[in-house]
């Protein structure tokens, strides 16, 4: 018997901040699966959520001077937030999980509980250094001195408690599991988790899965202070939806094993190595497939909040329709490969396959049925298989070439089939020449209503097969072409004649309009431009010293310009760098400066920069510092930034500086 039943998954999101378009990316490839398993007769489970717990929200929740709850909250239910995105969006889950949802902490606890009573979750400890005032832990390497890099005050040995996953232990079975099983696609992901995680020199590590250095988490509760690893509590959302380890839902038997975890590329570790290791210890199936995406570029570029060039689902939507955006994402990339999105490429997309290719088909064909015969093919009409035949095979078996393509989440080739046909569609038009056949209906109007039906059970199956793409443009077609209930279902998309013969059409609105590619190029441009001037971080310069010096006392200071000898880092120094340089004396100028943060000192030989050299010489860890680099110095975002001064390799070593 086959198991109609379909458990589908999309990572659950970070609401550290608005969502873009490579969160969207994976979301409608996910419905578009469920959407396609719904329309083949399974029951399907799509489950999505929030992610919301760990560090970087709680910062940002204090950044913003909120609780972490309520910062969540606003990201996620309010306005404008993820769920009103994906309403928008016509994303058709059919569950949300919060992971601050009640049941799902509770669960979390029990599943930590369960794991620690086998002795797969053992306490361990970090070992390291602590200076007491500063409440910091340092490693050997990060001291100063052997003092605390922060304060320089003494250090004190210390350990901080922490729990961790015997990862280890299940090493060998995730290896085979990787290796020898279709688990995790595409292929070419396994060798890298294979290589880099287990194979590798130590191989696979025992995780920490606890933290007590903040608090925005699943408490830990048979050991107040420690909160559960994030990526722990968060994996277990596929399976705590369905109700594992709580009354609030009933359906692990239903569903679990779920079919497919659809996730980006760079999570692929945690769904391929640590959830099987996770499942493993629970003693729970294995979800049969995880698969990972690639990534959505922009313009060639990783997309980022701070580079400003985010892109925003919601603007896309609404210039050009949630459907054309749906579409635009799984018919331009790869799905297993990364994608380089440009608006160019999206407004050609747009244009080309749903304004010429698709908008044409339907609205030159509704639009000769309701001309030629006023909106209602009579029946019968008059076959010519010469011209017939291609388009009727090409269109009878695209159900199953599609079928093929989907099965394997190929969303890209299973649209190039579709377009294949739609494209043999409208040569069909011009090697029929309709508009020739009707300047005689009497003798030509068998022939013409036979063209026209045709066409429009082409439309259908198509539209049937866009369906999970693009769901409300596909309704749309539907009523033009007068195809009902069955006519828009699975079946009938391998099927041939299944629109009544006098079937009643009506051209409705354009579907796709065409867009002009040049303005709406420049009017993206400018939206862009201003969200990356709005990216900018504010700088903050250090107020000025209100005090005044007299000008004998200024000319007093010797600016020189000096070159770069020879740079190195300090040992056992993390700040500071030796310069020798060449003040034009003819003797070697050492200076030592605190800027190893800011450069490598290879970067830095053959500079020309700027010293004071008539301050006293002072002793910094042992070695004397015969003056000071001149630099600037600015605050971004909280963090100081630092660039030495240099000037024009054209200034002589020793030139005085006034
Ligand atoms: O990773 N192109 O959440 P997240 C394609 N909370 N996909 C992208 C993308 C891009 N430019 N940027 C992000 C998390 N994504 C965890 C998941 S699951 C138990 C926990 C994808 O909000 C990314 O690859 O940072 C990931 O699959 C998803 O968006 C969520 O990212």
């Amino acid at each position: 018997m086959i198991d109609k039943k379909f458990y589908i998954t999309t990572p659950i999101y970070y609401p550290s901040g608005k969502l873009h378009i490579g969160h969207a990316y994976c979301t409608v490839a996910t419905d578009a699966m469920a959407r396609y398993k719904r329309l083949c007769g399974y029951e399907v489970m799509f489950l999505t959520g929030t992610d919301e717990h760990g560090q970087k929200i709680e910062d940002k929740a204090r950044e913003a001077g909120v609780t972490p709850q309520q910062f969540v909250d606003d990201i996620v239910a309010a306005p404008g937030g993820v769920l009103d995105l994906w309403k928008l969006m016509n994303i058709s889950y059919d569950r949300f999980i919060r992971t601050t949802d009640g049941y799902h902490v509770e669960a979390i606890q029990r599943i930590f509980k369960k794991m620690y009573d086998k002795g797969d979750i053992y306490k361990g400890s970090y070992k390291g250094k602590y200076c007491k005032p500063c409440e910091s832990f340092w490693t050997e390497s990060q001291l100063r001195d052997g003092k605390c890099p922060d304060c320089g005050r003494e250090v004190m040995d210390a350990e901080e408690e922490a729990y961790f996953f015997r990862a280890s232990k299940y090493a060998g079975q995730v290896r085979e599991l990787l290796l020898n099983t279709d688990f995790l696609e595409p292929k070419s992901r396994v060798h890298e988790m294979v290589n880099n995680f287990i194979d590798c020199e130590g191989g696979l590590q025992d995780l920490c899965v606890s933290r007590t250095s903040f608090t925005w988490g699943v408490p830990v509760d048979f050991d107040p202070g420690h909160v559960v690893y994030v990526w722990l509590d968060a994996l277990f959302n596929y399976m705590t939806a369905l109700g594992y380890q709580n009354e609030k839902y009933n359906d692990v038997e239903k569903f679990w094993p779920a079919d497919a975890h659809f996730v980006g590329k760079e999570i692929v570790r945690f769904h391929a190595i640590y959830w099987p290791a996770f499942l493993m210890s629970m003693e729970l199936p294995l979800p049969k497939k995880v698969y990972g995406h690639g990534w959505l570029n922009f313009n060639g570029d990783k997309m980022s909040k701070s580079k400003g060039n985010v892109v925003d689902p919601h603007l896309l939507s609404e210039r050009y329709g949630v459907d054309a955006l749906r579409f635009f994402l799984l018919r331009s990339f790869p799905f297993g490969s990364d994608g380089n999105f440009t608006n160019e490429l999206l407004i050609q997309t747009i244009n080309n396959d749903l304004a010429n290719d698709l908008g044409n088909l339907v609205s030159r064909t509704t639009a000769m049925a309701e001309k030629y015969f006023g909106g209602t093919l009579p029946g019968g009409g008059q076959a010519d298989p010469a011209l017939d035949d291609s388009l009727i095979s090409l269109a009878g078996g695209l159900r199953c070439r599609y079928e093929e393509q989907m099965e394997k989440f190929q969303f890209q080739n299973a649209l190039e089939e579709v377009f294949k046909v739609i494209q043999r569609a409208n040569k069909y038009i011009d090697e029929n020449a309709p508009w020739a056949l009707a300047k005689d209906m009497e003798a030509n109007g068998p022939r013409l209503a036979r063209v026209l039906y045709n066409l429009l059970e082409t439309v259908r199956i198509c539209a049937v097969l866009l369906t999970p793409f693009m769901p409300a443009s596909c309704d749309r077609i539907f009523a033009q072409i007068g195809a009902g209930g069955d006519a828009r279902g699975w079946d009938s998309a391998a099927q041939w004649g299944v629109l009544p013969a006098s079937v009643p059409v009506s051209k409705g609105e354009n579907l796709f309009p065409r867009i002009d590619m040049a303005k709406e190029l420049s009017e993206l441009d400018a939206i862009m431009e201003e969200a990356q001037k709005a990216a900018l971080p504010a700088l903050e310069v250090e107020p000025f010293i209100g005090e005044q010096v007299d000008f004998d006392t200024f000319c007093k200071s010797d600016f020189r310009a000096v070159k770069v000898k020879s740079c190195e880092n300090v040992r056992k120094s993390d700040k500071l760098l030796k310069f020798i340089l060449d003040d034009g004396t003819g003797t070697d100028r050492q200076i030592l400066s605190g800027i190893a943060k800011w450069y490598k000192p290879e970067e830095l030989v053959g500079k020309t920069l700027v010293a004071i050299v008539n301050l006293p010489p002072r002793k910094m860890m042992g070695r004397e510092s015969q003056g000071m680099l001149i630099s600037a110095v600015h605050t971004e975002q909280g963090e100081e930034v630092l660039h030495l001064l240099m000037v024009d390799d054209a200034i002589p070593a020793g030139a005085k500086l006034c």
